[in-house]
């Protein structure tokens, strides 16, 4: 994808289609379709006809003749003027270049909108951010080109000459974390047989070196030096050996606390001895998107130049059944020396945490964020839209919650009360690694607690990493969520 930022108007801008932004409301709709009218006059017909009326998300294609440099125009409905957001320019824009997809367009203008209220900037950045989020497909694989829906590769982002450094800006912005929500849905759509441990090692290796973070990887021989219980015993069954990855970026001064990112990196659950059905299974080749999101920040976080310190942790291993495997009343010993009984193989992703968590107090972080597809009761309890949100850093809680709401990656507060604690006491070890069914996320939560020494949030993020039908910017399949949710409260930290 290309994307380029220039001052133009709609009648000389020159690509295959055109997009214009329009609103809902009765006068603006009328001082709209005169200006389009007066600089384009064969779209008369189109907007004479009653079929587009700036209703939100819908568009209508115009075809212009001589009129235009460019041979298509693309209205997109913004709905009503003062309930216009960053996240209905998301959607309007991916509509719009939607539409232009399935005309086959490869190259798509934009006229970025001038919206009261709303600063060019954030305009910019959220066009750009709709536009290049929806031309996304995991076809790495398809051998059939006829097979493969055709995507706008070049995007034009015009305005006049007054605001195209703001629009430059919300642009470059807008890419740098587009590409690392990229980086996030290309790691954990990709299937085990090309994502298992080593391979994700690498991939993080080569996403720093070409950005500007350090990757440092730990093999199984450093992780049992370091008593990383938790994330050997889950190891067990595999064939292939564990990493433990470490990122640095350092963007702030010497003197500030990192902010530590934990990202689960299952690259694949199959439940282990406590084997999961076969329907869906595949799903969990994405059991590492929380790797994936962390891996994808520190991308977005690098191009951006962030001036913060962030330290990236990833332990990677498959779950697998076998004769090695962990089985059932199985205790393990994490890295500060707690003890937990295996209830259940398929609860595997609080035990690589919980070793992981351990190590993250080497930095004296302020604070620690999570990220794992953690538990099926989160999906159960917020379905697909939702991150459920955990912990004891009731500043970086905040942070999130405002950061979800600018980026539409909601994320909701679950409690965390002493009172659940007894659901996952055990009989012979410290802890025991199951709670059963009820408040399933909570006492996955409660079991990363005991590992955790400072400033903490856990998302769990096991119902909004994947979709079963794509929504308006996001494909089916894995999301990339939390990259811009992070990134943008690093923004605004
Ligand atoms: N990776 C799964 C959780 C999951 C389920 C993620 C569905 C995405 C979609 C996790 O390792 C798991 O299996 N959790 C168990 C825990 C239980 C055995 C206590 C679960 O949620 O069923
Ligand atoms: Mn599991
Ligand atoms: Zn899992």
């Amino acid at each position: 994808m290309s994307v380029s930022c220039t001052i133009d108007n709609r009648r000389s801008v020159k690509a295959d289609a055109v997009v214009i932004f329009i609103y809902q409301d009765e006068n603006l709709f009328k001082s709209q379709r005169k200006d389009l009218i007066d600089s384009i006059p064969h779209l008369q017909p189109l907007l004479d006809s009653g079929d587009f009326s700036g209703k939100k998300f819908s568009t209508s294609v115009g075809y212009v003749g001589s009129a235009a440099t460019s041979p298509r125009f693309i209205l997109v409905g913004l709905g009503n003027q003062s309930t216009v957001t960053p996240e209905i320019i998301r959607r309007a824009s991916a509509s719009a270049t939607k539409s232009a997809a399935a005309l086959r367009c490869k190259h798509v203008a934009f006229e970025v909108p001038a919206i009261p209220g709303i600063d060019t900037n954030t305009t910019s950045q959220a066009t750009v951010e709709g536009a290049m989020l929806s031309q996304y497909g995991f076809v790495k694989y398809k051998s059939n080109s006829d097979e493969i829906k055709t995507f706008v590769t070049e995007f034009t982002f015009y305005s006049e000459r007054a605001r195209a450094n703001a629009v430059n800006k919300g642009a470059t912005n807008a890419q740098a974390i587009v590409s690392g929500v990229i980086v996030a849905r290309d790691l954990a759509n990709a299937p085990n047989n090309e994502i298992y441990p080593q391979t994700l090692a690498k991939r993080a290796s080569d996403l720093g070196k070409k950005n500007g973070f350090s990757t440092t990887v730990f093999d199984k021989k450093k992780i049992e030096e370091l008593g990383m219980g938790g994330l050997l015993g889950v190891n067990k069954g595999s064939v292939n050996p564990p990493v433990f990855i470490v990122m640095q970026y350092n963007g702030g001064s010497k003197s500030k606390k990192p902010i530590v990112l934990v990202g689960k990196g299952i690259t694949f659950d199959t439940g282990g001895i406590s084997i999961k059905p076969a329907a869906n299974m595949s799903d969990m080749k994405g059991d590492m998107h929380g790797a994936a999101s962390v891996i994808g920040t520190m991308v977005a976080a690098a191009k951006l130049g962030l001036k913060k310190n962030l330290i990236g942790l990833i332990p990677s291993t498959e779950n697998m059944p076998s004769g090695s495997a962990m089985v059932p009343g199985d205790i393990l010993k994490f890295m500060n020396g707690k003890t937990a009984e295996i209830d259940n193989t398929d609860a595997e992703g609080r035990l690589v945490l919980a070793d992981a968590l351990c190590y993250a107090a080497r930095y004296n972080p302020e604070v620690v964020i999570d990220l794992a597809t953690l538990t099926g009761a989160c999906v159960v309890a917020l379905g697909n839209v939702t991150t459920g949100m955990f912990g004891t850093d009731e500043t970086t809680k905040g942070r999130l919650k405002a950061a979800a709401d600018r980026t539409n990656e909601y994320v909701c507060e679950m409690p965390i009360y002493e009172e659940y604690e007894e659901m996952i006491s055990s009989d012979y070890a410290d802890i025991k690694n199951s709670g059963g069914r009820n408040a399933g996320s909570i006492t996955a939560a409660l079991f990363l607690k005991h590992f955790v020494s400072y400033p903490w949030v856990h998302l769990d993020i096991a119902g909004t990493a994947m979709l079963s039908k794509p929504g308006f910017y996001q494909p089916k399949g894995n999301t990339g969520v939390g990259v811009r949710l992070l990134i943008d409260s690093l923004r605004h930290w």
